[in-house]
């Protein structure tokens, strides 16, 4: 790698337009995923499946108080029990500095600052307090149960509502503030001739991903290897590095199969406590935990509490928004659901008030979840807009419509590219909107009421600095791209794969995209929608740093002689002068002269500076009809169409299906998604999918979705990203279509039948 230019390009802002915007040879195209072959025959390996020879399996004993101290801990009874060769406790746990916290840490991957099993303090219910090692997992999960502790316990906070006298504002919300204040939206809210002001409440929620959190860790002298199913693998080694106090060169992270992240697969103490005690072991361990164990160690989203109040005038003048509220979160995080950040964007209010405040409890630290923030906060934001609707005897997507911004209404930028108006047009057109009667309880169907609803779904744009990518041309024309990214089922190996072939001007099937490993030049994370176009920035800068190569080696004989990356682009496994296409050389020919196996280049993405000039977002128009039985209150989603802006897809094939995920965990979140917690012990008493609900395919109506496809010309490729948007608005089409057909109002998710009865 030539190091000089990989900062060279690093530092230069993002270029004005992809010349590759609106290019449509691979991207476009629905082609099958490149890994569901080996996904169908069962041959993708994840975490838990990697064999090693000597492997031992560990299994986790949790504290049962919320805070306080371990008084004994007796492991005698666990440690002769057949089969176990260790058991670990802050006793004899090596010693570790706390990893480094993810948005805090430049390094880190950890949601949570607490050190892991270091002394005998208990901060929630549910800590590891002992780690079991045994021959097999039967025999560990059996000596669990012997070890024998008693605790000193301490009062805790473990309740939202006794605590909320001790509500305060967050340091930063994502790095923004937790308060924008513009004009006087309490005064403009007294004077508006139509107002709503009302509260809505949010559960907790766990995510619930098919493939449990899992890792197979093994030590080489002092280098540790570590299968993990994670959404950012260079994250894990830094943070790993840390705390068992090696370089980061011998750190090894391998995920090349993630069955679902949601934005909890990061690093939490199952992989620290596994490496730790395959250290102290000298063997290999494999720690699964079990859906229980996910819900107890690995945090999810966290309960809100929200105050929406809109004001405005006879013509649908917004002049005052004010969403303000609450949520649960830990002195040892800092995710504090960013529920405010809808309505930054949204509405072109006169006068704005947004504020959050978190209040302090004693439970596991929570973490991001699927859209952050935004799913919950667009169920209060967009359910309010449906009251205001409603009172002022108005369409609410017309009402939507009156209150579209020109700007951005409270950082005053100009957007990049937004179609939300053309979204809702083509998405009312084609669900039968106009078909909706607006009064409740006008439209029956036998025992059934039936409702339309309508909601606004919107996810910011993120773009990653930091990554990297590599990309090596071979003389038969092949190329292998890398970068140290993700895939857990979105179909990142498949959309890269048809972009770089785009780019370089070979056939899909000439690419072969591999990521998954924290050796590859280093990747991104996979959150905040932000990985595809991360990896698409890496790639194009390889791409580019790879065509001046070969126009080096080119030279005076070619047809490409004397030009510059920007007069060229790839073309038909070769390369071409943009405005003279007759000036073409192949890959394999300009090589072959060269007498070069091959073109290797490795470059750095250039800053996402765009970002920060733009408002970039992206955005969608949720449609629901529901029915609601007048004898049980059951809701049943019938119909349901999201019409989204997105800028460009790149593939129909796998963003209708990441659209659809997201409606889907959205309606789990309208309609059933509830982590029980026990306030008085501060104990997750969700233990399974049998008693934590998601959505099964009888409750999934056929979904239908469509796309803007117009390009963001401030995003490489035009894409944005869409892993989160599917999910906002959700709660909120939903509990407004259950109004039009109840006439009742559910401020409370989730969407439950006794609250309608
Ligand atoms: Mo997501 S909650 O950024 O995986």
């Amino acid at each position: 790698m030539q190091k000089a230019i990989v900062t060279a390009i690093r530092f230069l802002p993002d270029r004005a337009t992809d010349p590759l915007l609106r290019s449509d040879r691979e991207i476009g195209r629905p082609i099958a995923r490149v890994d569901s072959v080996l996904k169908v025959r069962g041959r993708a390996r994840f975490a838990a499946e990697v064999p090693l020879h000597d492997l031992s399996y560990a299994a986790f004993v949790h504290g049962t108080i919320a805070r306080g101290r371990i008084d004994t801990i007796d492991t005698a009874q666990a440690e002769a029990a057949p089969g176990v060769l260790l058991v670990m406790t802050y006793k004899n746990a090596p010693r570790m500095p706390a990893p480094p916290m993810m948005m805090e840490d430049a390094k880190g991957a950890s949601a949570s600052k607490l050190p892991v099993m270091q002394d005998a303090t208990i901060r929630w219910n549910g800590e590891p307090v002992a780690v079991v090692v045994a021959q097999t997992q039967e025999e560990a999960d059996a000596a669990a149960g012997l070890v024998h502790v008693t605790y000193l316990q301490e009062p805790a906070a473990t309740s939202l509502d006794l605590q909320r006298q001790k509500a305060h504002p967050p340091k930063t919300i994502l790095g923004e503030s937790p308060r924008i204040e513009i004009g006087r939206a309490e005064r403009a809210l007294a004077r508006a001739v139509h107002a709503v002001d009302e509260t809505y409440r949010t559960p907790r929620h766990n995510h619930a991903a098919i493939e449990l959190h899992a890792a197979t860790v093994s030590w080489q002298d002092d280098t540790l290897t570590v299968h993990d199913a994670t959404q950012m693998v260079n994250l894990t080694r830094s943070s790993l590095a840390a705390v068992f106090r090696i370089p980061e060169a011998k750190v090894h992270v391998l995920s090349p199969f993630v069955g679902g992240g949601f934005g909890n697969k990061g690093l939490w103490s199952h992989q620290i406590l596994a490496a730790a005690a395959s250290r102290m072991l000298g063997r290999p361990v494999r720690i699964v935990l079990s859906r229980e164990g996910v819900f107890r160690i690995t945090g999810g989203r966290t309960l809100t509490e929200q105050r929406v109040a809109l004001g405005a005038t006879e013509d649908g003048t917004l002049e005052g928004l004010i969403h303000t509220g609450i949520a649960g979160m830990t002195t040892h995080n800092n995710c504090p659901e960013q529920f405010t950040f809808p309505a930054r964007h949204l509405y072109a209010a006169k006068n704005l008030l947004l504020a959050q405040e978190v209040v302090d409890l004693d439970m596991v630290a929570n973490t991001f979840m699927r859209a952050p923030g935004e799913s919950v906060g667009t169920f209060a934001l967009e359910s309010a807009v449906d009251e205001l609707a409603v009172a002022m005897n108005l369409d609410p997507v017309e009402l939507r419509r009156r209150f579209e911004p020109r700007k951005d209404p409270t950082s005053g930028r100009a957007f990049s590219s937004r179609n939300l108006v053309e979204a809702y047009r083509r998405g009312a057109e084609r669900f039968g909107w106009g078909r909706r009667n607006p009064v409740p309880r006008s439209q029956h169907q036998g025992e059934w009421l039936v409702g339309y609803g309508v909601a606004t779904a919107t996810y910011p744009y993120y773009r990653v600095p930091g990554g990297a990518a590599s990309i090596r041309l071979t003389q038969d024309g092949r190329a292998i791209v890398r970068m140290a990214s993700h895939e857990m089922g979105m179909g990142t190996a498949t959309v890269q794969s048809q972009h770089a072939a785009e780019r370089l001007g070979l056939p899909v099937e000439a690419v072969t995209f591999e990521y998954g490993d924290s050796d590859f030049p280093s990747g991104t994370l996979a959150g905040g929608s932000s990985q595809t176009v991360s990896i698409i920035a890496a790639v194009t800068a390889a791409a580019e740093m790879l065509t001046g190569e070969l126009l080096k080696l080119a030279g005076n004989d070619s047809p490409l002689a004397g030009l510059k990356p920007a007069e060229v682009e790839g073309w038909n496994q070769g390369i071409r002068q943009r405005d003279k296409p007759e000036n073409f050389e192949s890959h394999g020919s300009i090589l072959r002269r060269a007498q070069r196996e091959d073109g290797s280049v490795e470059a750095a993405a250039p800053m996402p500076l765009k970002a920060q000039k733009y408002s970039m977002h992206s955005y969608g128009a949720q449609f629901c009809e529901a029915w609601v039985s007048k004898q049980t209150g059951e809701v049943r989603v019938k119909r349901w169409l999201g019409s989204f802006d997105t800028g460009r897809i790149i593939n129909p094939r796998t963003a209708a299906s990441q659209f659809r995920g997201g409606i889907i965990m959205g309606l789990g979140l309208a309609l059933m998604e509830e982590t029980l917690f026990d306030e008085r012990t501060g104990r997750i008493m969700s233990r399974s999918l049998a008693d934590y609900h998601v959505p099964v395919h009888l409750d999934v109506p056929e979904i239908d979705v469509l796309w803007t496809d117009v390009p963001d010309p401030h995003s490489p490729m035009g894409v944005h990203g869409i892993g989160e948007i599917g999910i906002t608005g959700v709660g909120a089409a939903v509990a407004n279509a259950v109004y039009n057909a109840t006439g009742k109002r559910i401020r409370d998710l989730p969407i439950t039948l006794d609250k309608l009865l």
